[in-house]
């Protein structure tokens, strides 16, 4: 007899959350990669510091071409040939030293949350514009 199956039939009982351990410390999602790569600069909601670091919500990099916003992410620098040079003052660092599945799941992550639901990003489309770079030094 088993007391806890009775709650799928509970009928009008309002939905509990179900009671999940945390994720294990190796699946990192992309909203943990984020916060921990990029969310000092572009903040959690996308919309950057004024005069530092640019909104990354709705803009044209978050929900264009993959590989070209894989490239720009894998090398920074100032690639938005569209921005004002007072729209920023820092410089977007390369992230060619994180994984390609970690890197996918950042890009995955700001396209849904920022790029009004762009495409998801494989780490096969990541793999391929790293291959395209000029060797690391
Ligand atoms: C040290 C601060 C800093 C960090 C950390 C940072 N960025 Fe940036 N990011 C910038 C700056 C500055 C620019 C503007 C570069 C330019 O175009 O001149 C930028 C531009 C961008 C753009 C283009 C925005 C647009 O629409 O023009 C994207 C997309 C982006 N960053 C994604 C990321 C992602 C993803 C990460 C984490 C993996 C990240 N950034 C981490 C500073 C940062």
């Amino acid at each position: 007899m088993l007391l806890v199956a009775c709650a799928a039939g509970g009928g009008n009982a309002p939905a509990t959350p179900p009671m999940t351990a945390p994720a294990p410390a190796a699946v990192v999602t992309g909203q943990q990669a984020y916060a921990r790569n990029c969310l000092s600069c572009h903040q959690a909601d996308g919309y950057g510091v004024p005069n530092m670091q640019p909104a990354i919500t709705g803009g044209t990099w978050v929900q264009g071409e993959v590989r070209a916003l894989a490239l720009f992410v894998l090398t920074g620098g100032f690639n938005s040939a569209e921005r004002k040079e007072s729209d920023s003052h820092n410089v977007m660092p390369a992230f060619r030293q994180l994984p390609d599945a970690e890197l996918a799941e950042i890009l995955t992550y700001i396209r849904q949350k920022f790029g009004k639901g762009a495409s998801p990003v494989s780490a096969a489309q990541v793999a391929d514009a790293r291959a395209s770079l000029p060797a690391a030094p």
